[in-house]
């Protein structure tokens, strides 16, 4: 018999805010996570300047992209956890993934993805869910696909204080999908 491979996987918060609730989300889930699976936080993306093609040469890069874009090389997947702003995908985690998409060995290309939101309301912004899947379809990752995972009505389940998932329903689903996240790695995630 062999042995699970060890995963590396790599976390992506959409939310800049302090007391983010998507950041909680984030913070939940190495302690969901499989045996053998390590999340860890991605390098910051706050600091990047607004993409514009003419401001930068096709060779130079923020030191910033970089190390974002490294790191999500170096992964075997990268779960991206984001609210919803005005339906679709926040400024700054589209602005992050425009400059990184525009790197010779573009991070995302092969790179198995799982999505996972939260927000106030009652959808729990699945339609920046819907929007960031068709992004990252151009970008030609391997986008997981269920269990999806939607934190409704986030405030009720979540202790914003602690920055920690409470509720035990959420907990479960977000821990079968980690589980099958890592299956769907070993699966379609072959390149490392
Ligand atoms: C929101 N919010 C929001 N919620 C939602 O479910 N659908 C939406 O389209 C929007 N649009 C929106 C736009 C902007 C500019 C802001 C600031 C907020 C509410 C949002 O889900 C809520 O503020 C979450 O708490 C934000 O996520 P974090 O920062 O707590 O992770």
């Amino acid at each position: 018999m062999t042995e699970a491979r060890k995963l590396n996987v790599l976390v992506i918060c959409g939310s800049l805010r302090n007391g983010s609730l998507n950041k909680a989300v984030a913070r939940t889930l190495p302690e969901l996570a499989p045996p053998g699976v390590t999340i860890k936080e991605a390098p910051p993306f706050d600091a990047f300047p607004l993409y514009n093609a003419d401001h930068h040469q096709a060779t130079v890069f923020p030191a910033a992209v970089t190390a974002l874009a490294d790191a999500i090389r170096a992964a075997d997947g990268v779960i991206i956890v984001s609210p919803e702003y005005n339906f679709s995908v926040p400024g700054a985690l589209k602005n992050a993934i425009d400059w990184v998409s525009r790197l010779k060995d573009q991070p995302f290309k092969d790179k198995p993805i799982a999505l996972q939101s939260a927000s106030g309301g009652p959808l729990g912004a699945a339609r920046m869910q819907y929007h960031l899947r068709q992004i990252m379809v151009f970008l030609e990752a391997f986008v997981f696909t269920r269990p999806e995972v939607f934190v409704t009505f986030a405030p009720q389940k979540i202790n914003e204080k602690a920055g920690r998932i409470t509720d035990g329903p959420t907990r479960e689903i977000i821990k079968t999908q980690l589980a099958l996240f890592a299956k769907f790695i070993e699966r379609v995630g072959a390149k490392h």
